[in-house]
């Protein structure tokens, strides 16, 4: 069953839902109203109860509460939400709804009591995105006992006051954007051998025939013909052939246009240059930065911005067989430059040189990529957190807000000159490799290569796109990033 939100006035005390959620500030606890309420509902029994669980309301804390009969919920959860801040905090409120939710995800109903002031449709958009990214779970491959029977079907969402239309708008709103990231995630948790790069070509049909946007695939034939000779040569040693995905969405007077990029390597297993078997099936998320770049394309659906957003996947799966590219190997590209393979695991900056290529052509204002490029940008920044890459400070700045709006963890990295040297070829005009350190740096340097002189952010998201634990707004698994990122920056054009 579709979870459905509604916006109620409704006290913590009144409301008959099956769980009762409240978000606590890490403040003095018998300060705040609802907790106050909700010890005196409780014969007295809940301050004794914080004490002995040494609960603060720190960021991430979770306590829950028996509400031995007093109230018809069988449970509250308190939710730690850290140190208030000053204005409308959305990280804080979309990852207080979403660890509600997924407290929650088992049971047929949620009240979720807001903490006192929250109001507006920021804070109601923060509200509903959480709510749906909690309550996600990828469940499709369970049988029998395995399956759960029940989601989570009902959220009231409480808060003393009328609400506004454009707030209970805002709400529903959060809720579409966070079925546009589940499906980023179920892209990244669907196994390789169900997930192709035909698979993707065919969920951006099914995004281009609901949005009525413009759609163009080409599969391993039509890759040749267009002069995509690297996309090719990644995908030349797999039974499941390549594809180029290139969708567009066209609003009447848009203010700028933008093109996202997305690497869609469905399997990476290293190619010829084999991966270590440990680990490699985690190798399936490396179509994380494509299924990003779809998502955001799904979410454009519903938002409507004023922005002309095209969305292009290079689609591949990279794969050891006697057809396979090797090092050694010297292709051309799109963009005219040759390229000297040097270890054919550097897969995911070949697709991306020629899908950049083919994005300079339309002439935008800004090319943004997203990949899952290199091992090097987890040993920089860890598991959590992405690299970005971009020239302009003013630019750099404008996604910097926009990560920071969508609570999704961004660290600029420099593209330095120095390393540049790196991937001179002494028989082509560049090798798609350089040395083991800064290798996150001489990676983008590479993609650099195929911008020329358009605007470009670069991110890579190697660590974030996969999940170890569930966190905030993030489950185990496929966790969605950055597609929040990516939705706020084109909101931030309008
Ligand atoms: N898809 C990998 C990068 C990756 C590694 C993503 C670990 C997520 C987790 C990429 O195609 C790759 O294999 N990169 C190589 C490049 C090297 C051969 C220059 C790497 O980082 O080891
Ligand atoms: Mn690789
Ligand atoms: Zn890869």
């Amino acid at each position: 069953m579709p979870l459905t939100l509604k916006l109620s006035t409704s006290t913590l005390l009144e409301t008959s839902a099956e769980v009762i959620a409240l978000g606590v500030a890490e403040l003095p606890l018998e300060k705040q109203k609802a907790l106050v309420a909700l010890d005196a509902a409780l014969q007295h029994k809940l301050f004794p109860h914080i004490a002995r669980a040494k609960f603060t309301g720190g960021p991430g804390q979770i306590l829950d509460v028996p509400t031995w009969g007093y109230l018809p919920a069988g449970r509250v959860a308190l939710i730690g939400m850290g140190k208030p801040k000053k204005g409308v905090d959305a990280p804080a409120l979309r990852a207080l709804a979403a660890t509600a939710s997924r407290q929650a995800i088992s049971c047929a109903s949620l009240a979720l009591v807001l903490p006192d002031k929250t109001s507006g449709p920021v804070a109601l958009r923060a509200v509903g995105e959480g709510l749906g990214l909690g309550a996600y779970r990828f469940t499709k491959y369970f049988t029998g006992k395995r399956r759960p029977d029940s989601d989570l079907a009902q959220v009231e969402v409480c808060r003393p006051g009328k609400a506004t239309p454009a707030e209970t708008k805002a709400l529903a709103t959060g809720l579409s954007v966070a079925s546009s990231v589940a499906l980023a995630r179920d892209a990244v948790n669907e196994p390789p051998n169900e997930l192709t790069p035909e698979g993707l070509a065919e969920l951006a049909r099914d995004i281009a025939k609901r949005g009525k946007f413009k759609i163009k695939v080409l599969d391993k034939k039509g890759i040749l013909a267009a002069n995509m000779k690297l996309h090719y040569a990644v995908g030349q040693g797999s039974t499941n052939e390549p594809r180029f995905i290139h969708l567009s969405y066209t609003p009447p007077k848009p203010r700028v246009k933008l093109v996202f990029v997305g690497k869609g390597l469905t399997f990476d297993s290293g190619g010829l240059c084999i991966k270590p078997a440990a680990g490699m099936g985690e190798m399936k998320s490396d179509m994380g930065g494509a299924a990003a770049v779809l998502a955001l394309m799904d979410a454009l659906i519903t938002l409507k911005p004023s922005v002309e957003v095209h969305g292009i996947v290079g689609a591949a799966e990279n794969m050891p067989d006697a057809g396979a590219y090797r090092p050694g190997d010297v292709f051309g590209s799109l963009d005219g430059k040759t390229v000297e393979i040097i270890n054919t695991d550097a897969e995911g900056r070949l697709v991306l040189a020629d899908a950049l290529a083919y994005a300079k052509q339309l002439e935008p204002d800004l090319i943004i990529d997203a990949a899952t490029l290199t091992g090097a940008c987890l040993v920089a920044l860890g598991k959590a957190c992405s690299a970005f890459y971009v020239d302009d400070d003013r630019m750099a700045k404008r996604f910097e807000s926009a990560a920071e709006l969508a609570g999704e963890q961004f660290w600029r990295l420099p593209l330095l000159e120095d390393l540049r040297e790196q991937l001179k070829s002494d028989i082509a005009d560049l090798k798609h490799t350089g040395e083991r350190y800064g290798g996150s740096i001489t990676a983008a340097l590479f993609l650099q290569e195929f911008v020329g002189k358009t605007p470009w952010i670069h991110c890579d998201v190697a660590g974030p796109v996969l999940g170890e634990r569930a966190k905030g707004i993030y489950p185990k698994g496929g966790t969605g990033h950055p597609v929040l990122t990516f939705v706020s920056f084109v909101e931030s054009f309008g």
